[in-house]
């Protein structure tokens, strides 16, 4: 009785933290961004397809390799192989290039949740004055970055865990109802149809490269996240079930939150601002959403501490990373490594909130450029170095049947490196 309750708890805790890692601003501010520069519904169908032919079956394979070796990304990468050791880094500095921008970003959903509770509404410009004023976007910056570390120095993740069990659903909740509100308007046809039509002509290796990043950022993938977090999966946890509803739960916010953000913008701005707007997409169009909507001012505070809380729980599986990474490295003490991580992430934020043209370079080289490698070369570790098989073996330690193999192993050694590659030279 007591055994079967512990692999309980044990998995249902594991698929919430890799969710709650996995759901954030990579759903609701990035994707909808993403999506309506590449070119609306192709977009979608691009990444549904990168989803369930590889992203999926990498977020296994990162999962297995954490779970297999107990280990950190570093650790876990020299215990297969010492050549390999220099992907465990790779795989580490990408979330510290992240962090920085991220608090950002999640000082601006800060400044939007404020306004609401304070103003009541968000007048037309509000978001091209605001990351104009510098001392108010660094200062917003250091209170998410400050909230992220309270809870990395209280260590209070159990309790963050336990609401991520209340606040998820309610984001999804809401989420769904605020897109349904979107569909019943007037004037959302034009948008909706530029985001759910595949237009084939606009499918260019820029959409399907922009597509993969996104997947690998908004699945935490390729950054040692995964593999952390299956360090700490107990042997009988079903692994193939549990990556897929952790990307399923990740992939659905990110299409609901497009239905919320896309057509509005079409809407009120034309298809030339929403396929322009870039990083500031889900704060223009918001806004004038919710003035349409009846209870506006309770229904933005509710979306905007829901998408804070989403942010916040990213934020920290980001910043616990980068400790942990650096606690190890160094042997440091947890809390000194932390204050080492908070600080640099204070210094490093500062380009990008200075300059949205920063922001916005920094997650293109990290997103397409940087991810995508390290995806690629994980894949050739994983396909020639230590054989595909050792993925299969670790899901079946559980007694889990390994599913697709014959697929997987193709997959893995020719058709996922072969796909990046062309990608990415189609794209550069
Ligand atoms: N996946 C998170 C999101 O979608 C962001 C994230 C990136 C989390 C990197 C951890 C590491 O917002």
């Amino acid at each position: 009785m007591s055994n079967s309750r512990d692999s309980w708890t044990g998995q249902v805790g594991f698929i919430i933290a890799a969710a709650a890692s996995a759901v954030g601003l990579g759903n609701l501010w990035r994707f909808p961004a993403s999506a309506a520069k590449g070119g609306g519904g192709i977009f979608l169908l691009t990444y549904l397809v990168l989803f369930f032919s590889f992203g999926a079956f990498l977020l296994l394979t990162e999962i297995s390799i954490g779970r297999a070796t107990k280990l950190s990304p570093i650790e876990a990468f020299r215990k297969l192989s010492k050549k390999w050791v220099f992907l465990g880094y790779f795989q580490t500095i990408i979330p510290f290039l992240i962090m920085p921008y991220y608090a950002v970003i999640g000082g601006w959903v800060i400044k939007f949740l404020l306004q609401y509770i304070f103003v009541g509404q968000v007048p037309d410009g509000l978001f091209g004055s605001f990351v104009a004023d510098i001392p108010q976007v660094v200062g917003f910056m250091l209170v998410f970055a400050i909230s992220t570390f309270v809870f990395i120095f209280l260590g209070v993740q159990k309790g963050v865990e336990r609401s991520n069990k209340v606040m998820m659903p309610a984001l999804l909740l809401i989420t769904i109802a605020m897109a349904l509100f979107v569909c019943l308007q007037p004037g959302m046809k034009e948008g909706l149809r530029y985001y759910f039509y595949p237009d084939f002509s606009k499918l260019t290796a820029e959409t399907a490269l922009s597509a993969l990043g996104q997947m690998f950022f908004s699945l935490s993938l390729a950054m040692g996240i995964m593999i952390t977090y299956g360090s700490y999966v107990p042997k009988r946890t079903d692994l193939p079930r549990s990556a897929i509803q952790i990307g399923v739960c990740d992939t659905l916010v990110a299409f609901i939150a497009g239905v919320v953000i896309i057509p509005p913008a079409f809407a009120f701005g034309g298809e030339a601002l929403a396929t322009s707007a870039g990083p500031g997409l889900m704060f223009v169009s918001l806004p004038k959403i919710f003035v349409e909507m009846p209870f506006s001012r309770f229904i933005a505070i509710l979306f905007f501490m829901l998408v804070l809380f989403a942010a916040l729980t990213s934020s920290i599986s980001i910043s616990e990373t980068c400790t942990a990474s650096l606690a190890d490295r160094t042997k440091w003490p947890r809390r000194k490594a932390a204050a080492v991580v908070l600080v640099y992430m204070l210094i490093a934020a500062i380009p990008s909130a200075v300059s949205l043209n920063f922001l916005d370079k920094t997650d293109y080289i990290v997103n397409s450029i940087m991810m995508p490698i390290c995806a690629l070369l994980t894949c050739v570790f994983i396909g020639w170095v230590v054989g595909p098989k050792f993925v299969k073996d670790e899901v079946e330690r559980s007694h889990h049947k390994m599913p697709f193999f014959a697929y997987y192993r193709v997959l893995i050694r020719y058709l996922a490196p072969i796909l990046v590659f062309i990608i990415f030279l189609g794209a550069l």
